[in-house]
């Protein structure tokens, strides 16, 4: 099985990005990460990473048409995107939300998900662990 481990903005600047909250750790780093442990589960993982709302809705609308998979870590989307989450609903197959930080800990505009309610399941305040709980999680759901 493939599955789409999918990355919002901000994200590809993991390592440099405010490393109070979001770590030490680069993009590659959790590219590596991810693929390792679907190495482990037997699961092929492609990550993947944009700024883009219209690119991100693209790929989603991709994985429905196949069936594919979805861990996503909205990044800010997840607190606005009404259009992330249409898309979503419109999914053919598991999807798993991540944060790398806990949200409900943080501003109260953090607090809202408009993810949530088309998910899956929910992971968030791991770190870089939280997508490695997702991706074992998703592993139990197919
Ligand atoms: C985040 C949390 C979001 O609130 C934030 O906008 C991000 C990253 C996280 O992984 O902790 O960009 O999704």
């Amino acid at each position: 099985t493939t599955v789409l481990v999918l990355n919002g903005p901000n994200l590809r600047r993991l390592g440099t990005r405010e490393p109070e909250i979001y770590g030490a750790d680069t993009f590659d780093d959790l590219v590596d990460l991810c693929r390792r442990t679907g190495a482990e589960l037997g699961l092929k993982v492609e990550v993947r990473q944009t700024d883009d709302e219209a690119e991100m809705i693209g790929w989603v609308h991709a994985a429905a048409d196949a069936r594919t998979p979805i861990i996503l870590n909205p990044a800010a989307f997840t607190h606005y995107s009404y259009a992330l989450h249409d898309a979503l609903a419109q999914r053919t197959a598991p999807l798993i939300e991540v944060h790398i930080s806990n949200p409900h800990t943080r501003e109260e505009y953090r607090h809202t998900s408009v993810v949530s309610s088309v998910a899956s399941g929910v992971i968030a305040g791991f770190g870089l662990n939280s997508y490695v709980l997702a991706l074992h999680a998703l592993k139990n759901l197919l």
